[in-house]
């Protein structure tokens, strides 16, 4: 049988970042609430010109630098923060990626989970057809309204992947556990740009689809949960981990130390939420810091409120850490450009639905930005004017090393 997974991954986020010990400052907060209660630092946040379509380019420019795209005929593009009710932001993508038109390029949604329907997609494609790959963009700008309790947990990042025939990074296994509950714990209406949660609904409901989608993975003939060497799992804020693996411990009855999820953290807690990309940005953490799981089964637990969640495993494949992207997700980590309170506050207040005819200010300093409304149309480009912000590099925190 064909193996078939992620051949590799990149990621990209926005070029701001708000310190979460500022938010608490203001917010008369104690800052532990946020570092320890939630296991978050910092967050990622959009410049005027950033947006999912930018970050989710971003993500996918290295990725074909180092494959080209030979091969390519599909991508798909998961988000919960799309840009438009009709048009998928793969196409805006695929146009800036400059990628023929021989490609068929779609969006897909359900919540934080998008990542993961859309890479099931791609292993289908694949697996009908080994010649082919797939480009999955897993892409999203959490929100929610100011001084509310998941302010805090907002973020912003995204994941490409490319999915093949042979891979150089994990090979993904059949067998998959899937749970839909219908439940009303997070969700955004189409007038709204932030997301109206039920924060203790929403602990409930991701808790309980860890253990339905288990019982499913287990009933379909999974591997047991000592077969797993690692767990990395969806993180709204990296504590929601931690309180998912004591749970799977307590359902199965078997120790799973919370330690061994440390490495999944590094990148989150400096990211925030990324809804679909969250799960994979937690893997590449794992895959760029951890040199000896050649050979190990890693599993991938996948949560989107509303709400659909499974699990699935991948095998990591000898030699993985010649392709890590480690240095290139450092550097942009540490290139992001603090936004000090009041500008984020005013930033975040100024995000409309609104279609109007609009020219974007240049600040964004990553490979891509949106220009601005014409017609009522969005528009994109390379960045190839020099950004107005002033650059102010944050020293990385203790979770980017
Ligand atoms: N020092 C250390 N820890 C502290 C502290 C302090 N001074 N003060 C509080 N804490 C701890 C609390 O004990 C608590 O920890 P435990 O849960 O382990 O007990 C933690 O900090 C959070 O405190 P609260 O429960 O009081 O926090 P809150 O009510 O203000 O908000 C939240 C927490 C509900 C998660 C909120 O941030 C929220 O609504 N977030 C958005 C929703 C979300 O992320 N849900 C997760 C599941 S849904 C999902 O996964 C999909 C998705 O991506 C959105």
């Amino acid at each position: 049988m064909t193996r078939i997974g992620i051949h590799d991954l990149a990621v990209a986020t926005t070029h701001h970042v708000v310190e979460l010990d500022d938010l608490a400052e203001a917010a008369g907060v104690d800052p532990a609430k946020y570092r320890l209660g939630l296991g978050q630092e910092r967050m990622s946040f959009p410049a005027p010109d950033d947006d999912v379509v930018t970050i989710g380019a971003a993500a996918a420019a290295p990725i074909l630098e180092r494959h080209g795209a030979d091969g390519i005929r599909t991508v798909l593009f998961a988000t919960e923060s799309g840009v438009d009710q009709s048009k998928s932001g793969g196409v805006f993508v695929h146009r800036l990626l400059g990628l023929p038109p021989t490609v068929r390029t779609v969006e897909l949604k359900q919540a934080c989970y998008g990542g993961t329907a859309a890479l099931q997609t791609a292993l289908g494609i694949v697996a009908r057809d080994p010649r082919e790959r797939v480009l999955v963009i897993s892409s999203d700008i959490a929100r929610y309204e100011l001084d509310s309790p998941g302010e805090p947990t907002q973020g912003a990042a995204a994941v490409a992947m490319l999915v093949s025939a042979d891979p150089d990074i994990l090979e993904i296994e059949p067998i998959a556990g899937v749970n839909t509950t219908d439940v009303d714990d997070f969700w955004r209406p189409t007038d709204s740009t932030t997301a109206i949660v039920d924060g203790a609904l929403s602990l409930d409901a991701y808790l309980h689809s860890v253990t339905g989608a288990w019982d499913d993975y287990r009933a379909q003939g999974g591997p047991d949960v000592d077969e797993i060497h690692r767990f990395v799992y969806h993180q709204p804020f990296t504590k929601m981990a931690r309180k998912a693996h004591a749970h799977l411990a307590a359902h199965t009855g078997v120790e799973l130390p919370v330690e061994t999820l440390e490495t999944s953290f590094r990148y989150n807690r400096v990211l925030g939420n990324s809804y679909t990309a969250s799960l994979f940005v937690g893997l590449a953490a794992v895959l760029d810091h951890e040199d000896d799981l050649a050979g190990t089964r890693i599993g991938l637990f996948s949560y989107g409120s509303g709400s659909v969640s499974e699990i699935i495993t991948g095998i990591v494949q000898d030699g993985y850490r010649e392709h890590s992207r480690r240095d290139e997700t450092a550097a942009a980590l540490a290139a992001r450009v603090r936004l000090p309170l009041d500008d984020y506050r005013a930033l975040h207040a100024a995000t409309t639905t609104s279609s109007a005819d609009v020219e974007t200010p240049h600040v964004t300093t990553r490979p891509y930005r949106f220009a601005g409304v014409r017609g009522r149309a969005r528009h994109y480009e390379p960045t190839t004017t020099p950004a107005t912000a002033e650059r102010e590099t944050v020293e990385p925190a203790s979770a980017d090393r």
